[in-house]
Protein backbone atom coordinates (compact mmCIF):
# COMPACT_ATOMS: atom_id res chain seq x y z
CA UNK A 1 0.00 0.00 0.00
CA UNK A 2 1.27 3.63 -0.81
CA UNK A 3 1.51 4.89 3.04
CA UNK A 4 3.84 1.76 3.36
CA UNK A 5 5.88 2.25 0.60
CA UNK A 6 6.46 5.93 1.76
CA UNK A 7 7.97 4.71 5.21
CA UNK A 8 10.04 2.04 3.07
CA UNK A 9 11.75 4.85 0.63
CA UNK A 10 12.34 7.27 3.98
CA UNK A 11 14.04 4.06 5.48
CA UNK A 12 16.04 3.49 2.49
CA UNK A 13 17.23 6.77 2.21
CA UNK A 14 18.07 6.93 5.79
CA UNK A 15 20.15 3.47 4.93
CA UNK A 16 21.40 5.06 2.00
CA UNK A 17 22.72 8.14 4.12
CA UNK A 18 24.37 6.08 6.70
CA UNK A 19 25.95 3.54 5.08
CA UNK A 20 27.42 6.44 2.22
CA UNK A 21 28.88 8.16 5.68
CA UNK A 22 30.36 4.71 6.49
CA UNK A 23 32.09 4.62 3.11
CA UNK A 24 33.62 8.35 3.53
CA UNK A 25 35.00 7.82 6.75
CA UNK A 26 36.76 4.79 5.16
CA UNK A 27 37.95 6.33 2.58
CA UNK A 28 39.23 9.41 4.57
CA UNK A 29 41.06 7.27 6.83
CA UNK A 30 42.60 5.87 3.80
CA UNK A 31 43.63 8.91 1.94
CA UNK A 32 44.93 9.89 5.62
CA UNK A 33 46.56 6.67 5.21
CA UNK A 34 46.00 6.68 9.12
CA UNK A 35 45.32 3.05 8.96
CA UNK A 36 47.26 1.40 6.23
CA UNK A 37 45.46 -1.41 6.67
CA UNK A 38 42.39 -0.20 5.65
CA UNK A 39 44.24 -0.39 2.07
CA UNK A 40 44.00 -3.86 1.93
CA UNK A 41 42.19 -6.24 -0.16
CA UNK A 42 41.72 -9.89 -1.05
CA UNK A 43 40.54 -11.19 -4.72
CA UNK A 44 37.42 -13.06 -4.88
CA UNK A 45 36.30 -14.64 -8.49
CA UNK A 46 39.79 -13.42 -10.18
CA UNK A 47 42.35 -10.52 -9.74
CA UNK A 48 40.28 -7.90 -10.72
CA UNK A 49 37.49 -8.95 -8.91
CA UNK A 50 38.42 -7.40 -5.52
CA UNK A 51 36.79 -6.80 -1.66
CA UNK A 52 38.06 -4.88 1.02
CA UNK A 53 36.65 -4.91 5.10
CA UNK A 54 34.83 -1.79 4.25
CA UNK A 55 32.41 -3.72 1.45
CA UNK A 56 31.52 -6.09 4.27
CA UNK A 57 31.28 -3.73 7.04
CA UNK A 58 28.85 -1.50 5.21
CA UNK A 59 26.96 -4.58 3.69
CA UNK A 60 26.53 -6.10 7.58
CA UNK A 61 24.88 -2.95 8.65
CA UNK A 62 22.71 -2.57 5.81
CA UNK A 63 21.26 -6.13 6.07
CA UNK A 64 21.45 -6.28 10.13
CA UNK A 65 19.13 -2.52 9.54
CA UNK A 66 16.76 -4.51 6.91
CA UNK A 67 16.33 -7.52 9.06
CA UNK A 68 15.53 -5.48 12.37
CA UNK A 69 12.56 -3.32 10.83
CA UNK A 70 11.34 -5.88 7.83
CA UNK A 71 12.29 -9.37 9.42
CA UNK A 72 10.12 -10.99 6.50
CA UNK A 73 11.90 -9.09 3.43
CA UNK A 74 14.07 -11.11 1.24
CA UNK A 75 17.86 -9.48 1.53
CA UNK A 76 20.32 -10.11 -1.61
CA UNK A 77 24.02 -8.66 -1.13
CA UNK A 78 27.02 -9.03 -3.25
CA UNK A 79 29.08 -9.83 -0.36
CA UNK A 80 26.66 -12.43 1.47
CA UNK A 81 26.28 -14.19 -2.43
CA UNK A 82 30.05 -14.00 -2.66
CA UNK A 83 30.90 -15.78 0.77
CA UNK A 84 28.83 -18.35 -1.05
CA UNK A 85 24.94 -17.54 0.37
CA UNK A 86 22.19 -19.61 -1.66
CA UNK A 87 21.05 -18.34 -4.96
CA UNK A 88 18.24 -20.91 -4.72
CA UNK A 89 15.90 -17.20 -3.75
CA UNK A 90 16.78 -14.57 -6.00
CA UNK A 91 14.51 -11.89 -8.14
CA UNK A 92 10.84 -13.32 -7.47
CA UNK A 93 7.70 -11.79 -5.68
CA UNK A 94 8.14 -11.06 -2.35
CA UNK A 95 9.72 -7.68 -1.18
CA UNK A 96 13.50 -8.03 -1.58
CA UNK A 97 16.54 -5.97 -0.84
CA UNK A 98 19.38 -5.55 -3.31
CA UNK A 99 22.64 -4.18 -2.01
CA UNK A 100 25.92 -3.58 -2.99
CA UNK A 101 27.77 -1.94 -0.34
CA UNK A 102 30.55 -0.76 -2.47
CA UNK A 103 30.09 -0.35 -5.72
CA UNK A 104 33.16 0.46 -7.60
CA UNK A 105 35.61 -1.31 -5.05
CA UNK A 106 38.69 -0.83 -7.68
CA UNK A 107 37.80 2.95 -7.55
CA UNK A 108 37.72 2.56 -3.86
CA UNK A 109 40.89 0.79 -3.49
CA UNK A 110 42.92 3.75 -5.76
CA UNK A 111 41.32 6.20 -4.05
CA UNK A 112 39.42 7.54 -7.44
CA UNK A 113 36.10 9.24 -6.37
CA UNK A 114 33.43 7.20 -8.72
CA UNK A 115 32.49 4.55 -5.62
CA UNK A 116 28.96 4.52 -4.12
CA UNK A 117 26.51 2.60 -2.02
CA UNK A 118 23.30 0.96 -4.14
CA UNK A 119 19.98 -0.15 -2.25
CA UNK A 120 17.46 -0.98 -4.27
CA UNK A 121 13.67 -2.61 -3.42
CA UNK A 122 12.39 -4.69 -5.86
CA UNK A 123 8.66 -5.69 -5.31
CA UNK A 124 6.98 -8.50 -7.98
CA UNK A 125 9.72 -8.46 -10.14
CA UNK A 126 10.36 -4.63 -10.52
CA UNK A 127 12.50 -2.47 -9.43
CA UNK A 128 10.48 -0.23 -7.16
CA UNK A 129 13.08 1.95 -5.25
CA UNK A 130 16.47 2.72 -5.41
CA UNK A 131 18.83 5.06 -3.71
CA UNK A 132 22.50 5.25 -4.37
CA UNK A 133 24.56 7.19 -2.47
CA UNK A 134 28.21 8.68 -3.99
CA UNK A 135 29.41 10.28 -0.50
CA UNK A 136 32.85 11.54 -1.69
CA UNK A 137 31.20 13.62 -4.67
CA UNK A 138 28.29 14.58 -2.00
CA UNK A 139 25.89 12.87 -4.62
CA UNK A 140 22.47 11.23 -3.59
CA UNK A 141 20.14 9.63 -5.93
CA UNK A 142 17.27 8.43 -4.88
CA UNK A 143 13.45 6.91 -6.53
CA UNK A 144 9.79 5.77 -5.83
CA UNK A 145 8.06 4.35 -8.44
CA UNK A 146 5.20 6.42 -9.21
CA UNK A 147 6.81 9.40 -6.62
CA UNK A 148 9.85 10.34 -8.69
CA UNK A 149 13.29 10.43 -8.77
CA UNK A 150 15.61 12.96 -7.60
CA UNK A 151 19.62 14.24 -6.85
CA UNK A 152 19.98 15.31 -3.46
CA UNK A 153 16.31 14.77 -2.20
CA UNK A 154 15.37 17.51 -4.18
CA UNK A 155 16.24 18.40 -7.75
CA UNK A 156 13.73 16.04 -9.90
CA UNK A 157 15.90 13.92 -12.94
CA UNK A 158 16.61 14.08 -15.50
CA UNK A 159 18.63 17.32 -14.75
CA UNK A 160 19.73 17.70 -18.64
CA UNK A 161 16.51 18.49 -20.56
CA UNK A 162 18.06 19.65 -23.55
CA UNK A 163 18.68 18.47 -26.29
CA UNK A 164 15.95 16.33 -25.81
CA UNK A 165 15.97 12.59 -28.00
CA UNK A 166 13.18 11.27 -27.74
CA UNK A 167 13.13 7.51 -27.86
CA UNK A 168 16.26 7.33 -30.23
CA UNK A 169 15.85 6.31 -33.55
CA UNK A 170 19.95 6.12 -33.57
CA UNK A 171 22.41 6.86 -31.83
CA UNK A 172 21.41 10.09 -30.66
CA UNK A 173 23.78 13.02 -32.16
CA UNK A 174 26.34 14.21 -29.94
CA UNK A 175 25.88 12.11 -27.21
CA UNK A 176 27.97 10.51 -24.47
CA UNK A 177 28.19 6.56 -24.50
CA UNK A 178 29.65 4.74 -21.36
CA UNK A 179 30.40 1.38 -21.34
CA UNK A 180 32.37 -0.62 -18.42
CA UNK A 181 35.40 -2.85 -18.87
CA UNK A 182 33.91 -5.65 -16.01
CA UNK A 183 35.89 -8.38 -14.90
CA UNK A 184 35.87 -10.90 -17.19
CA UNK A 185 38.85 -10.43 -18.69
CA UNK A 186 39.43 -13.87 -20.99
CA UNK A 187 40.93 -13.29 -23.62
CA UNK A 188 38.55 -15.62 -26.17
CA UNK A 189 36.31 -14.37 -29.26
CA UNK A 190 33.41 -14.94 -27.90
CA UNK A 191 34.12 -13.57 -24.71
CA UNK A 192 32.74 -10.16 -22.73
CA UNK A 193 36.16 -8.24 -23.10
CA UNK A 194 36.23 -8.77 -26.96
CA UNK A 195 32.11 -8.01 -27.32
CA UNK A 196 33.34 -4.23 -25.04
CA UNK A 197 36.49 -4.06 -26.98
CA UNK A 198 33.99 -3.94 -29.99
CA UNK A 199 31.68 -1.46 -28.78
CA UNK A 200 34.10 0.96 -28.06
CA UNK A 201 35.54 0.54 -31.10
CA UNK A 202 32.26 1.35 -32.82
CA UNK A 203 30.81 3.84 -31.03
CA UNK A 204 34.35 5.30 -31.18
CA UNK A 205 33.81 4.93 -34.81
CA UNK A 206 30.75 7.08 -34.71
CA UNK A 207 33.30 10.22 -33.66
CA UNK A 208 35.30 9.80 -36.50
CA UNK A 209 33.60 8.01 -39.40
CA UNK A 210 35.58 6.85 -42.38
CA UNK A 211 36.76 11.15 -42.93
CA UNK A 212 37.89 11.41 -39.48
CA UNK A 213 35.00 14.41 -38.74
CA UNK A 214 31.75 12.42 -38.66
CA UNK A 215 30.80 14.02 -35.28
CA UNK A 216 27.93 11.93 -34.08
CA UNK A 217 29.46 10.38 -30.38
CA UNK A 218 31.15 13.16 -28.97
CA UNK A 219 32.65 11.25 -25.57
CA UNK A 220 32.80 7.43 -24.41
CA UNK A 221 33.54 6.96 -20.90
CA UNK A 222 34.23 3.81 -18.47
CA UNK A 223 33.78 5.32 -14.72
CA UNK A 224 34.32 1.77 -13.17
CA UNK A 225 30.62 1.57 -11.52
CA UNK A 226 27.81 0.33 -12.88
CA UNK A 227 26.08 2.07 -10.37
CA UNK A 228 26.84 5.39 -11.22
CA UNK A 229 26.36 4.68 -14.68
CA UNK A 230 22.74 4.37 -14.53
CA UNK A 231 22.37 7.34 -12.12
CA UNK A 232 24.10 9.84 -14.66
CA UNK A 233 21.96 8.39 -17.46
CA UNK A 234 19.14 9.18 -15.29
CA UNK A 235 20.77 12.32 -14.69
CA UNK A 236 20.63 13.01 -18.83
CA UNK A 237 24.57 13.18 -18.77
CA UNK A 238 25.05 10.06 -20.40
CA UNK A 239 23.07 9.30 -22.85
CA UNK A 240 23.67 5.16 -23.52
CA UNK A 241 24.97 3.13 -21.31
CA UNK A 242 25.55 -0.91 -21.62
CA UNK A 243 27.25 -3.83 -19.82
CA UNK A 244 27.43 -7.05 -20.38
CA UNK A 245 28.12 -9.12 -16.88
CA UNK A 246 26.26 -6.97 -14.31
CA UNK A 247 25.15 -8.62 -11.37
CA UNK A 248 21.56 -7.26 -9.81
CA UNK A 249 23.02 -5.84 -7.34
CA UNK A 250 25.05 -3.81 -9.53
CA UNK A 251 21.86 -2.16 -10.98
CA UNK A 252 18.72 -2.69 -8.95
CA UNK A 253 18.70 1.02 -7.34
CA UNK A 254 19.89 2.18 -10.47
CA UNK A 255 17.10 0.78 -12.46
CA UNK A 256 14.22 2.06 -9.86
CA UNK A 257 16.47 5.80 -10.49
CA UNK A 258 16.66 5.55 -14.74
CA UNK A 259 12.81 4.09 -14.98
CA UNK A 260 11.11 6.48 -12.75
CA UNK A 261 13.57 9.38 -14.27
CA UNK A 262 11.46 8.59 -17.56
CA UNK A 263 15.18 6.80 -19.17
CA UNK A 264 14.73 2.90 -20.56
CA UNK A 265 16.55 0.08 -19.31
CA UNK A 266 16.66 -3.20 -21.65
CA UNK A 267 19.09 -6.08 -22.42
CA UNK A 268 20.09 -4.97 -25.90
CA UNK A 269 23.65 -5.05 -27.31
CA UNK A 270 25.00 -1.77 -28.66
CA UNK A 271 25.27 0.05 -30.27
CA UNK A 272 22.29 -1.16 -33.12
CA UNK A 273 20.21 -3.71 -30.71
CA UNK A 274 19.21 -0.61 -29.10
CA UNK A 275 16.57 0.29 -32.06
CA UNK A 276 14.06 -1.97 -31.43
CA UNK A 277 14.58 -1.63 -27.79
CA UNK A 278 11.41 -1.77 -25.43
CA UNK A 279 10.83 -0.83 -21.60
CA UNK A 280 9.55 -4.51 -21.21
CA UNK A 281 12.89 -5.97 -22.48
CA UNK A 282 14.31 -5.62 -19.29
CA UNK A 283 15.03 -9.17 -16.88
CA UNK A 284 16.67 -8.33 -13.40
CA UNK A 285 19.23 -10.98 -13.44
CA UNK A 286 20.08 -10.92 -16.84
CA UNK A 287 23.42 -9.97 -16.93
CA UNK A 288 23.26 -8.02 -20.06
CA UNK A 289 21.92 -4.27 -19.90
CA UNK A 290 21.69 -1.41 -22.13
CA UNK A 291 20.36 2.19 -20.95
CA UNK A 292 18.88 5.08 -22.25
CA UNK A 293 18.67 8.63 -21.14
CA UNK A 294 15.37 9.77 -20.27
CA UNK A 295 13.80 12.35 -22.99
CA UNK A 296 13.64 15.35 -20.62
CA UNK A 297 9.91 14.75 -20.20
CA UNK A 298 8.82 15.28 -16.02
CA UNK A 299 9.09 12.27 -14.62
CA UNK A 300 5.48 11.58 -14.90
CA UNK A 301 5.26 12.31 -18.74
CA UNK A 302 7.86 10.33 -19.28
CA UNK A 303 6.77 7.27 -17.26
CA UNK A 304 4.49 7.07 -20.38
CA UNK A 305 7.27 6.64 -22.76
CA UNK A 306 7.41 3.32 -24.34
CA UNK A 307 4.02 1.99 -23.10
C1 LIG B 1 31.56 -3.70 -10.48
C2 LIG B 1 31.60 -2.31 -11.07
C3 LIG B 1 32.20 -2.36 -12.46
C4 LIG B 1 31.41 -3.27 -13.38
C5 LIG B 1 31.26 -4.66 -12.77
C6 LIG B 1 30.69 -4.56 -11.36
P1 LIG B 1 31.92 -3.77 -7.78
O1 LIG B 1 31.03 -3.72 -9.17
O2 LIG B 1 30.32 -1.75 -11.13
O3 LIG B 1 32.18 -1.09 -13.05
O4 LIG B 1 32.09 -3.37 -14.61
O5 LIG B 1 30.39 -5.42 -13.60
O6 LIG B 1 30.57 -5.85 -10.80
O7 LIG B 1 32.66 -5.05 -7.77
O8 LIG B 1 32.81 -2.60 -7.79
O9 LIG B 1 30.89 -3.73 -6.70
Amino acid sequence: NPEELDEIYAFAVDLGKNAGRMLLDAANLRFGNDRPEDQAHVEKDNAVDLVTQTDEDVEAYIKGQISKKYPTHKFIGEESYSKGASRDYLIGDEPTWCVDPLDGTVNYIHLFPMFCVSIGFIVNNKATIGVIHAPFLNQLFSACAGRGAWLNETQPLPLIRDPIPPMPEKAPSGCVFSCEWGKDRRDQPDSNLHRKVESFVNMAAEIGGRSGRGGMVHGIRSLGSATLDLAYTAMGSFDIWWEGGCWEWDVAAGIAILQEAGGLITTANPPKDHLTASIEDVKLGSRLYLAIRPAGLSSTESGRQGQ
